[in-house]
């Protein structure tokens, strides 16, 4: 049975070498196909990417699970799950934005956001910094520990992100929430890369984030991230980071963010679309 921080350490290097081999790659990047939505873009990068994670996740942990963006899930025996996001923020890479990363957790338990635990993450992103954590034992970039600061006085003084989805339907529904909200906070941010969103919330660049319609990988390793920094994460009513919706705030705009958020509609959002 590997250790937190054996799990940790390879999280690292893969996030690491992820990011390295997307990096050089930026400039002769196109558009590879197009999954939920025409805008809901692949390159021939994050195919690739992903293969290069698959491939060192099966010659250092063969025994382990796979749950990857660009492939087949792979079952193994051991328990452990690895979660992958290989380019997180795609469109921003394909215009040359510096907001994208690597997003790799290992996971125990079943491979459902519900249901698992996470236990180290790492997030690669487009300035060079390495985000990582390991459950328990804290989180860092690069080599400086994250710990949430004293955070803002109230949800007016929040700087808040959030995300969209590539279906129109489910952004019109999304845009009535932040409509809502943009009034209530100090400003809205919208980097485009979830899993860096999360980051940035560990580190105190926004004092809180949510978004809908996250999918596994967007959220496994940032959400890590986030609450060993002491950012509070999880859903509305006591439920965990998922797919359903994903809330990250400084403890001090928890309460104030989730009722503002509940009031606006964020409950249940998608449920009448699909
Ligand atoms: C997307 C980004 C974006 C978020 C979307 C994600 P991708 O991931 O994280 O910020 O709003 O929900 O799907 O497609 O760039 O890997
Ligand atoms: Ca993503
Ligand atoms: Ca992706």
């Amino acid at each position: 049975m590997a250790t937190t921080q054996e799990l940790l350490d390879i999280a690292r290097l893969l996030a690491r070498e992820a990011g390295e081999f997307i990096a050089a790659r930026r400039d002769t990047v196109s558009v590879a196909r197009t999954k939920s939505s025409d805008v809901d873009v692949v390159t021939l990068v994050d195919e690739d990417c992903e293969a290069l994670l698959r491939e060192r996740i099966a010659s250092l942990r063969p025994g382990d699970s796979i749950l990857g963006e660009e492939g087949e899930d792979v079952v193994g025996a051991s328990g452990v799950t690895w979660v992958l996001d290989p380019i997180d923020g795609t469109v921003n890479y394909l215009y040359g934005l510096p907001s994208f990363g690597v997003s790799v957790a290992a996971v125990q338990g079943p491979a459902r956001t519900r249901e698992w635990t996470a236990v180290a993450g790492a997030v690669s992103d487009g300035m060079g910094r390495l985000w990582s954590a390991g459950r328990g034992l804290g989180a860092w970039v690069d080599g400086v520990r994250l710990s949430v600061g004293s955070g803002p006085q109230d949800l007016a003084h929040t700087l808040l992100g959030t995300g969209f989805q590539y279906v129109a339907a489910r952004r019109s529904a999304q845009g009535s929430v932040v409509a809502r909200l943009l009034p209530q906070v100090r400003d809205i941010r919208r980097q485009g890369a979830a899993a860096l969103d999360l980051c940035l919330v560990a580190a105190g660049h926004l004092d809180a984030y949510y978004e809908h319609g996250l999918n596994a990988w967007d959220l496994a390793a940032g959400a890590l991230i986030a609450a060993e920094a002491g950012v509070r994460v999880g859903g509305l009513d006591g439920e965990p980071p998922t797919e359903d919706l994903t809330i990250a705030a400084h403890p001090a705009v928890w309460d104030e963010l989730c009722e503002a958020l509940a009031a606006a509609g964020a409950r249940g959002l998608f449920e009448a679309l699909d």
